[in-house]
């Protein structure tokens, strides 16, 4: 059986002041009215052969995802709902490695873990059920498996993966064996790479047995991987999760890239063409809302005169451009963004500055 992971944790600072600390991305309302949560949930659940899945996400956040989760879910995938809770987010390497750890109790060490963010979307569900599939049968022979998205521009948040020798089952290729995989390169690394042809994106989804994963992170970074066990084994357990002991703040802060990916031996990328976004930004959030008159992409009640190619985002009120282009305006009741389209990564800028500013 497949175990997905969901995890369920970083704030996207990037979409400001739409998610917040109180309100990180996940969940995030997308122009259908549903959340990035509540579609991941939902892709994952539309997988064949899914009996169990984990949920990996901060505390505070426990009852705010179970109020997400509930109506998608019937009982008996209520009762197939196991929650990791954080009681402080340690980054992905330790986020992982717990709910590997929790897959092998409820399991056993042959579990097969499929790593999803919450915060991305999947558009079309059959190719991306198929990638899993290659996917899956490539983690059962060991490998630590990523999916390669077709690069459309030299990104620098994302990590980049270079293949090598395609790997096959009875004559059906599944994939390749990874030669090199790099997080977040400068963008000059990053042009060359697009240059060069054999590099995908990495889409931040994972597919490994348990123990695989496991023995990866035990040898790469001993200290995260006895921090993460005692803290997951020191746990406080009840029927349908398990809450980390308190030593887990004192754990590494490190991504699963560059803990794992980048240092393991035997990786494997499985391309897939199935519509992947990680909403990284404004821009991509605008992309989903329907293209309207002059390039202005619009929710919420908007009077447009005179403007051209703006992304708007409005609640409670009117919002009113006039003699405006390239722009994103977003309000919400106790925030008001407005920022040139060209620097929609740089919103994250805001987000710093308000943190400083406590
Ligand atoms: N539960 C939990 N706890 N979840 C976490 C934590 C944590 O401490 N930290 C991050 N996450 C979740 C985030 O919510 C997100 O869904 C996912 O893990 C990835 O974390 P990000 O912080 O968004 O990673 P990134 O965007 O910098 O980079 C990753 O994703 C890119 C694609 O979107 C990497 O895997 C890159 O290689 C990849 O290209
Ligand atoms: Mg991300």
């Amino acid at each position: 059986s497949l175990i997905p992971v969901i995890l369920s944790g970083g704030a996207g600072t990037r979409l400001w002041p739409l998610s917040r600390q109180s309100h990180p991305k996940p969940f995030l309302q997308l122009p259908d009215g549903e959340t990035l949560l509540q579609k991941t949930l939902q892709r994952a659940l539309a997988l064949p052969d899914v009996h169990h899945f984990i949920t990996v996400t901060n505390r505070e956040y426990y009852f705010q995802t179970r109020d997400v989760y509930q109506p998608v879910l019937n009982q008996a995938e209520q009762r197939a709902a196991f929650f990791v809770l954080e009681p402080v987010g340690r980054n992905t390497a330790p986020a992982i490695a717990a709910a590997a750890l929790q897959a092998e109790a409820l399991i056993g060490p042959e579990a097969i873990l499929l790593v999803l963010p919450a915060d991305h979307l999947v558009q079309n569900q059959a190719a991306f059920a198929q990638a899993v599939e290659r996917a899956r049968r490539l983690a059962e022979q060991g490998y630590l498996v990523t999916f390669g998205i077709h690069p459309a521009w030299p990104e620098t948040g994302y990590g980049y993966i270079e293949a090598g020798d395609t790997l096959e089952a009875a004559g059906t290729p599944l994939g390749f064996a990874v030669r090199r995989f790099v997080e977040k390169p400068d963008s000059d690394t990053a042009a060359a790479f697009l240059a060069q042809g054999d590099y995908t994106w990495n889409s931040g989804m994972f597919c490994f047995r348990a123990d695989a994963y496991l023995s990866a992170l035990e040898r790469y970074e001993p200290q995260l991987y006895h921090d993460t066990r005692s803290a997951w084994a020191e746990g406080r357990c009840e029927s349908d999760f398990r809450e980390l002991a308190p030593g887990f703040a004192q754990v590494p802060d490190i991504s699963v890239d560059y803990a794992v990916m980048e240092k393991a031996e035997q990786v494997a990328v499985v391309p897939g063409d199935f519509g992947w976004s990680d909403i990284g930004s404004w821009t991509a959030f605008g992309a989903l809302l329907p293209d309207g008159v002059d390039g202005n992409r619009v929710l919420g009640d908007t009077v447009l005169e005179d403007a051209q190619n703006c992304i708007v985002h409005s609640s409670d009120r009117l919002t009113a451009l006039l003699g405006v282009e390239e722009l994103i305006i977003v309000d919400t009741p106790d925030a008001l963004l407005i920022a040139r389209k060209d620097r929609d990564q740089d919103v994250k800028r805001i987000v710093t500055e308000l943190k400083r500013r406590g």
